[in-house]
Protein backbone atom coordinates (compact mmCIF):
# COMPACT_ATOMS: atom_id res chain seq x y z
CA UNK A 1 0.00 0.00 0.00
CA UNK A 2 1.46 3.88 -0.47
CA UNK A 3 2.46 5.53 2.05
CA UNK A 4 0.72 9.10 2.59
CA UNK A 5 2.00 12.23 0.59
CA UNK A 6 1.21 14.31 3.90
CA UNK A 7 3.87 16.09 5.93
CA UNK A 8 3.86 15.81 9.79
CA UNK A 9 3.84 18.75 12.26
CA UNK A 10 7.04 19.06 12.68
CA UNK A 11 7.92 18.79 8.55
CA UNK A 12 8.57 14.76 8.34
CA UNK A 13 6.98 12.58 6.45
CA UNK A 14 4.04 10.83 7.41
CA UNK A 15 4.25 7.32 7.65
CA UNK A 16 0.09 6.40 7.55
CA UNK A 17 -0.38 4.32 4.71
CA UNK A 18 -2.57 6.28 1.70
CA UNK A 19 -6.49 5.92 2.19
CA UNK A 20 -7.68 4.02 -0.94
CA UNK A 21 -8.44 5.90 -3.77
CA UNK A 22 -6.03 9.02 -2.28
CA UNK A 23 -2.72 9.80 -2.21
CA UNK A 24 -3.30 10.88 1.69
CA UNK A 25 -4.03 8.83 4.77
CA UNK A 26 -7.03 9.52 6.92
CA UNK A 27 -5.93 12.30 8.54
CA UNK A 28 -4.75 14.05 6.40
CA UNK A 29 -7.77 13.78 4.37
CA UNK A 30 -9.90 15.20 6.61
CA UNK A 31 -8.13 18.06 7.24
CA UNK A 32 -8.58 21.48 5.24
CA UNK A 33 -6.75 23.97 3.33
CA UNK A 34 -3.63 21.65 3.16
CA UNK A 35 -2.83 21.98 7.19
CA UNK A 36 -0.75 19.75 9.37
CA UNK A 37 -2.70 16.31 10.59
CA UNK A 38 -2.08 16.85 13.89
CA UNK A 39 -1.77 19.79 15.78
CA UNK A 40 1.50 19.59 18.11
CA UNK A 41 2.41 16.21 17.13
CA UNK A 42 3.38 13.52 14.54
CA UNK A 43 0.22 11.99 13.24
CA UNK A 44 1.88 8.53 13.86
CA UNK A 45 1.22 9.44 17.43
CA UNK A 46 -2.35 8.39 17.64
CA UNK A 47 -5.18 10.57 19.40
CA UNK A 48 -2.82 13.86 18.98
CA UNK A 49 -5.10 17.41 19.20
CA UNK A 50 -6.25 19.06 16.33
CA UNK A 51 -5.81 23.02 15.38
CA UNK A 52 -8.97 24.75 15.30
CA UNK A 53 -11.64 24.41 12.52
CA UNK A 54 -10.16 21.06 11.25
CA UNK A 55 -12.46 18.19 10.75
CA UNK A 56 -14.06 16.41 12.94
CA UNK A 57 -14.30 16.45 16.71
CA UNK A 58 -15.81 12.88 17.75
CA UNK A 59 -13.67 10.86 19.25
CA UNK A 60 -13.46 8.57 16.29
CA UNK A 61 -11.95 11.12 14.05
CA UNK A 62 -9.53 12.12 16.70
CA UNK A 63 -8.24 8.16 16.99
CA UNK A 64 -7.69 8.14 13.39
CA UNK A 65 -10.75 6.33 12.09
CA UNK A 66 -12.08 3.14 11.31
CA UNK A 67 -8.36 1.69 10.16
CA UNK A 68 -6.54 2.58 13.10
CA UNK A 69 -9.38 1.60 15.52
CA UNK A 70 -9.44 -2.55 13.13
CA UNK A 71 -5.38 -2.18 14.02
CA UNK A 72 -6.52 -1.68 18.10
CA UNK A 73 -8.60 -4.09 18.21
CA UNK A 74 -6.26 -6.47 16.11
CA UNK A 75 -3.59 -6.31 18.63
CA UNK A 76 -6.31 -6.14 21.69
CA UNK A 77 -7.91 -9.45 20.30
CA UNK A 78 -4.64 -11.04 19.85
CA UNK A 79 -3.71 -10.04 23.68
CA UNK A 80 -6.12 -11.23 25.03
CA UNK A 81 -5.75 -14.77 24.08
CA UNK A 82 -2.09 -14.64 26.19
CA UNK A 83 -4.13 -13.21 29.38
CA UNK A 84 -3.48 -15.99 31.90
CA UNK A 85 -6.89 -14.53 33.30
CA UNK A 86 -8.95 -14.23 30.41
CA UNK A 87 -7.08 -16.23 27.23
CA UNK A 88 -6.13 -19.98 26.46
CA UNK A 89 -5.02 -20.42 29.75
CA UNK A 90 -8.10 -18.80 31.16
CA UNK A 91 -9.76 -20.95 34.72
CA UNK A 92 -13.55 -19.98 33.19
CA UNK A 93 -14.00 -22.82 31.01
CA UNK A 94 -15.93 -21.21 28.66
CA UNK A 95 -13.27 -18.63 27.91
CA UNK A 96 -10.94 -21.31 27.38
CA UNK A 97 -13.14 -22.87 25.32
CA UNK A 98 -13.44 -19.70 22.99
CA UNK A 99 -9.95 -19.37 22.85
CA UNK A 100 -8.89 -23.09 22.40
CA UNK A 101 -11.14 -24.52 19.85
CA UNK A 102 -13.80 -21.41 18.57
CA UNK A 103 -11.01 -19.26 17.74
CA UNK A 104 -10.18 -20.00 14.32
CA UNK A 105 -12.97 -19.81 12.66
CA UNK A 106 -14.59 -17.11 15.05
CA UNK A 107 -11.42 -14.55 15.57
CA UNK A 108 -12.17 -12.96 12.06
CA UNK A 109 -16.01 -12.39 13.20
CA UNK A 110 -15.33 -10.86 16.40
CA UNK A 111 -12.24 -8.61 15.49
CA UNK A 112 -14.93 -7.33 12.75
CA UNK A 113 -17.82 -7.10 14.86
CA UNK A 114 -15.88 -5.00 17.99
CA UNK A 115 -14.28 -2.82 15.72
CA UNK A 116 -17.78 -2.11 14.53
CA UNK A 117 -19.09 -1.97 17.98
CA UNK A 118 -16.18 0.74 18.65
CA UNK A 119 -16.58 2.88 15.48
CA UNK A 120 -20.36 3.55 16.48
CA UNK A 121 -19.63 3.90 20.50
CA UNK A 122 -16.79 6.83 19.09
CA UNK A 123 -19.28 8.79 17.05
CA UNK A 124 -18.00 7.64 13.56
CA UNK A 125 -20.56 7.14 10.63
CA UNK A 126 -20.82 3.03 10.45
CA UNK A 127 -23.60 1.37 12.50
CA UNK A 128 -23.34 -1.39 14.72
CA UNK A 129 -26.10 -4.20 14.84
CA UNK A 130 -25.38 -7.01 16.98
CA UNK A 131 -25.42 -11.14 15.67
CA UNK A 132 -27.46 -11.43 19.12
CA UNK A 133 -29.05 -8.23 19.02
CA UNK A 134 -29.93 -7.07 22.62
CA UNK A 135 -32.75 -4.10 23.88
CA UNK A 136 -30.35 -1.45 22.16
CA UNK A 137 -28.30 -0.87 19.61
CA UNK A 138 -25.21 -0.87 21.59
CA UNK A 139 -26.40 -4.12 24.13
CA UNK A 140 -23.58 -6.19 23.81
CA UNK A 141 -25.86 -8.78 27.41
CA UNK A 142 -26.81 -11.11 24.61
CA UNK A 143 -23.40 -11.54 23.25
CA UNK A 144 -21.87 -12.42 26.49
CA UNK A 145 -24.20 -14.16 28.95
CA UNK A 146 -22.84 -17.86 27.77
CA UNK A 147 -19.23 -16.96 28.64
CA UNK A 148 -20.40 -16.22 32.66
CA UNK A 149 -17.64 -13.51 32.73
CA UNK A 150 -16.95 -11.91 36.11
CA UNK A 151 -16.00 -8.12 37.15
CA UNK A 152 -12.72 -9.51 37.03
CA UNK A 153 -12.32 -10.71 33.71
CA UNK A 154 -14.32 -7.81 32.55
CA UNK A 155 -11.41 -5.22 34.11
CA UNK A 156 -8.39 -7.33 33.25
CA UNK A 157 -10.05 -6.79 29.88
CA UNK A 158 -10.10 -3.10 30.34
CA UNK A 159 -6.67 -3.64 31.74
CA UNK A 160 -5.50 -4.79 28.08
CA UNK A 161 -7.27 -2.63 26.66
CA UNK A 162 -5.53 0.29 28.18
CA UNK A 163 -2.37 -1.42 27.34
CA UNK A 164 -3.03 -1.85 23.99
CA UNK A 165 -3.83 1.90 23.23
CA UNK A 166 -0.82 3.00 24.93
CA UNK A 167 1.02 0.49 22.46
CA UNK A 168 -0.50 2.45 19.71
CA UNK A 169 0.48 5.68 21.75
CA UNK A 170 -3.49 7.21 21.61
CA UNK A 171 -3.33 10.01 24.41
CA UNK A 172 -4.38 9.74 27.70
CA UNK A 173 -7.98 12.33 27.03
CA UNK A 174 -8.78 9.49 24.09
CA UNK A 175 -7.67 6.67 26.24
CA UNK A 176 -9.99 7.41 28.90
CA UNK A 177 -12.80 7.96 26.90
CA UNK A 178 -12.54 4.57 24.76
CA UNK A 179 -12.03 2.49 28.45
CA UNK A 180 -15.00 5.09 29.71
CA UNK A 181 -17.11 4.17 26.85
CA UNK A 182 -16.60 -0.02 27.30
CA UNK A 183 -16.61 0.58 31.01
CA UNK A 184 -20.14 1.81 30.74
CA UNK A 185 -21.36 -1.48 29.17
CA UNK A 186 -19.57 -3.60 32.46
CA UNK A 187 -23.52 -4.48 33.17
CA UNK A 188 -24.21 -5.88 30.35
CA UNK A 189 -21.09 -8.08 29.86
CA UNK A 190 -20.95 -9.69 33.42
CA UNK A 191 -23.06 -12.34 34.21
CA UNK A 192 -21.10 -14.32 36.62
C1 LIG B 1 -17.45 -3.38 26.99
C2 LIG B 1 -16.60 -4.38 26.77
C3 LIG B 1 -16.78 -5.28 25.59
C4 LIG B 1 -17.13 -4.97 24.32
C5 LIG B 1 -17.38 -3.59 23.72
C6 LIG B 1 -17.21 -6.20 23.58
C7 LIG B 1 -17.56 -6.30 22.25
C8 LIG B 1 -17.99 -7.49 21.67
C9 LIG B 1 -18.71 -7.61 20.44
C10 LIG B 1 -19.12 -6.44 19.56
C11 LIG B 1 -18.96 -8.93 20.23
C12 LIG B 1 -19.69 -9.55 19.02
C13 LIG B 1 -21.17 -9.49 19.27
C14 LIG B 1 -21.96 -10.07 18.14
O1 LIG B 1 -21.93 -11.31 17.95
O2 LIG B 1 -22.60 -9.30 17.43
C15 LIG B 1 -18.38 -9.64 21.33
C16 LIG B 1 -18.40 -11.01 21.50
C17 LIG B 1 -17.59 -11.67 22.39
N1 LIG B 1 -16.84 -11.09 23.39
FE1 LIG B 1 -16.90 -9.17 23.93
N2 LIG B 1 -16.89 -7.23 24.41
C18 LIG B 1 -16.60 -6.71 25.64
C19 LIG B 1 -16.20 -7.42 26.74
C20 LIG B 1 -15.76 -8.71 26.69
C21 LIG B 1 -15.08 -9.39 27.75
C22 LIG B 1 -14.75 -8.78 29.11
C23 LIG B 1 -14.79 -10.65 27.27
C24 LIG B 1 -14.05 -11.78 27.93
C25 LIG B 1 -13.61 -11.76 29.17
C26 LIG B 1 -15.33 -10.75 25.94
C27 LIG B 1 -15.31 -11.86 25.12
C28 LIG B 1 -16.12 -12.06 24.04
C29 LIG B 1 -16.41 -13.33 23.41
C30 LIG B 1 -15.78 -14.67 23.77
C31 LIG B 1 -17.33 -13.08 22.38
C32 LIG B 1 -18.05 -14.12 21.48
C33 LIG B 1 -17.43 -14.30 20.14
C34 LIG B 1 -18.27 -15.29 19.34
O3 LIG B 1 -19.48 -15.06 19.12
O4 LIG B 1 -17.68 -16.31 18.94
N3 LIG B 1 -15.91 -9.56 25.62
N4 LIG B 1 -17.80 -8.76 22.19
Amino acid sequence: MPRCVGKTVDGGQCKRDAAEGSKKCYQHKATKGGKKAVGGQCPMKLGGKKEKGEGGDSLYDRLGGAFVIARVVNYFSNEMLRSPKVGINSPNPKLKEWATTKVKERMPGLKFMRSLWVCTATGGPQQYAGTKPGKNQMDLSEAHKEFNITSEEFDEVVGILAKSLDHFGVGEKEKKEVLDAFTAHKKEVVSA
